[in-house]
């Protein structure tokens, strides 16, 4: 529940007690209040987003995916709200300032700035709510469900709905560096894509496996595990609209002009999702291959996933599972910025050490720190890039 709904949900409970105290003292021996009462409560807590009461009292049986999938569908639908209340306390800090310097704002363009913001936040909500309104069918969602949901933060939504520009739009350039080391690494070294499968954790909205996919390999696996980034990715297939997107709308800073900061790229979905391309929603430590005996070779292609390990160990353990006893092949492209409370950070020259120390032989390994942006604005005044890590190891 988020500040708005409560503060709804706060006003119709104090509307109803008034109400009830009202008729009591009106009919102070009659059953009228009380039944009065227990419909107006019922309707509150129906019509209220109260995602605790009917988790607990009447939609127990939610498995965990699915409760997160709702979750995720629930925070697409506040993205609107939550980003306008975002950008309305921008406007309000404008009483800080004093009315003179209100004016100059003004004068300047910022009430218009402001504007702008709000109608791109409208129009990437467009995006949003299309997302939620298919996953609300690709995945039988109930309204009852949809009132168990809870909306986690927006920064998540932002992020999700970033990354539509980052894997489906012109922004997506930024992948070229990534491709032309995945692609020529899984020319090089897989024997007959015919009969390899390409695993692909932390796949995000897609777009790497989905141009894998593309090469003719036997199967390409994603597997992602944010619910957020899984149904997106799902949206990407199975219809042809056009969406604009504003990828930069999360922050005022770091902006030339208000043009620069609203400035939009095109999506547009894909009709149909490549036949040997299948869409994990899980954790990738916990993936398993189903006959992998059908393959020759396994290939795990992680891209901007290493350094999200909580456990570095852990991810190694769950490459090394998936390959199994077949020919494995790890191509890794990406950066270590370590983030989720990570357990042990090590460098690339430890991470190298590892590999050796667990049986992996390399095949290759250019030198690092290519340059690739991450949803990095161009034309900002802030420009992040990271410096890539890249290696093909072997095992069996
Ligand atoms: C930095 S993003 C990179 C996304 C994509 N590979 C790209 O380059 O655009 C890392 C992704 O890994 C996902 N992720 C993190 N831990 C994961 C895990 N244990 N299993 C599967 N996905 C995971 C995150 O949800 C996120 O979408």
């Amino acid at each position: 529940m988020n500040t708005s709904d409560r503060t709804e949900n706060l006003t119709r409970v104090c509307i109803a007690i008034v109400i009830c105290m009202l008729l009591n003292s009106a009919f102070p021996k009659s059953y009228i209040p009380a039944i009065v009462s227990a419909i107006l409560m019922a309707t509150i807590l129906y019509k209220g987003n109260f995602p605790w009461l009917v988790q607990k009292f009447i939609n127990t049986e939610m498995s965990i995916p699915k409760q997160s999938l709702v979750d995720a569908i629930v925070t697409l639908q506040h993205y609107e709200n939550a980003t306008l209340t975002w950008n309305q306390k921008k406007r309000n800090n404008l009483k800080f300032v004093g009315w003179e310097s209100k004016k100059q704002a003004k004068s300047v363009g910022y009430l218009h700035h402001l504007d702008a913001v709000d109608s791109s936040i409208r129009i990437n909500s467009q995006l949003a709510n299309g997302v939620a309104e298919d996953a609300i069918k690709r995945f039988d969602i109930t309204p009852l469900d949809l009132k168990a949901g809870t909306f986690k933060t927006n920064s998540r939504a932002i992020e999700a709905i970033t990354h539509f520009a980052r894997d489906w739009s012109s922004i997506s350039e930024e992948l070229d560096p990534l491709f032309k080391f995945i692609n020529s690494s899984l020319d090089k070294y897989v024997k007959d894509k015919s009969k390899t499968l390409v695993v692909v954790p932390g796949s995000g909205l897609g777009r790497i496996a989905h141009e894998v996919a593309k090469m003719g390999f036997a199967r390409v696996e994603t597997v992602e595990f944010s619910g957020l980034m899984y149904i997106c990715n799902e949206f990407v297939y199975g219809g042809a609209e056009k969406y604009e997107v504003y990828p930069f709308l999360g922050s005022y800073s770091h902006h030339t002009t208000a043009e620069n900061h609203t400035r939009h790229v095109t999506f547009q979905r894909i009709q149909k999702k490549p036949e040997n391309l299948h869409l994990n929603y899980g954790d990738f430590r916990k993936f398993t291959v189903s006959n992998p005996e059908q393959y020759d070779q396994i290939v795990v292609l992680s891209a901007f996933f290493l350094d999200t390990a909580q456990n570095m160990f852990d991810y190694f353990k769950a490459i090394e599972n998936v390959i199994g006893e077949n020919k494995g092949l790890w191509i890794n492209v990406g950066p270590l910025k370590y983030g989720t409370a990570p357990y042990v950070e090590f460098t690339l020259e430890e991470i190298r050490k590892l590999r050796e120390l667990r049986g992996w032989k390399d095949l290759d390994e250019p030198e690092a720190g290519e340059l690739a942006g991450y949803l990095t604005n161009k034309e900002g005044l802030w420009q992040g890039y990271y410096g890539l890590t890249k290696w093909v190891s072997s095992r069996n």
